[in-house]
């Protein structure tokens, strides 16, 4: 029976998988790799900027989710990844130090604020729909970012470059790996594939709004 289950489960996860990725495909606005080197530049400073409250509120919300994850095989993985993105706020606010700015002076966007707090309000929601969101979707599209900045960065700016190699993505890529654990235990049935599939819609194009608005500002120079 359970390898019945859980292979329906396995199908189903790679499927969401492939839908996730064919949507990133055409919908990735947070860099461009054929602008000019300078302004190449000044869109990864921008994304370290907006990084750094985006570490930050990560922290939030992962300590906001855990009482709301009664399933404990996925709610003891957790701390973990409060703690790593609580490393990452801290490493990319030290890096930008480094580079002379001021991280806490940055503004965040109003659209990735939103995010957030949304992300935060929907913690009572089902397990499965929250994980599907957040590290499923979330986090492996991030993942996806983070090496197309790590690749562009590297002629441009290689101590970030490697600061992201190293010390960021490998966790990244363990947060994404939490979701796709959530989605094998959990998606087990047509209504909960369903839910999760239905999470990551709502998830994919709310962070596509705030790419956009991120980019939009940071073109601006804003
Ligand atoms: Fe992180
Ligand atoms: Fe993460």
């Amino acid at each position: 029976m359970t390898r019945i289950r859980d292979s329906g489960a396995e199908r189903f996860v790679k499927e969401l998988a492939q839908e996730n990725e064919a949507f990133w495909a055409h919908h990735d606005a947070r860099l461009d790799p054929d602008a000019p080197r300078d302004v190449l530049l000044s869109q990864i400073r921008y994304r370290m900027r907006q990084g750094v409250y985006n570490e930050l509120r990560s922290v939030e919300l992962i300590a906001a989710w855990i009482p709301w994850v009664p399933e404990r095989e996925i709610r003891d993985l957790l701390p973990r990844q409060l703690e790593d993105e609580q490393r990452h706020y801290q490493l990319l606010r030290r890096r930008l130090k480094d580079l002379g700015e001021d991280p806490d002076a940055y503004e965040p966007l109003p659209e990735w604020e939103a995010l957030f707090d949304w992300l935060v309000a929907c913690r009572k929601r089902p397990t499965v729909e929250k994980l599907a969101m957040f590290q499923f979707a979330g986090e492996t599209q991030s993942c996806e970012g983070f090496e197309t900045l790590i690749r562009l960065a590297a002629d441009l700016d290689p101590e970030t470059a490697e600061l992201y190699r190293t010390q960021i993505l490998p966790d990244e890529y363990r947060h994404a790996a939490i979701g796709r654990q959530a989605l094998l235990l959990l998606a087990e049935s047509p209504e909960r594939q369903r839910q999760a599939r239905e999470a990551c819609r709502e998830m994919n194009l709310k962070v596509f709004q705030a790419y956009q608005a991120h980019r939009a500002r940071a073109d601006r120079g804003s």
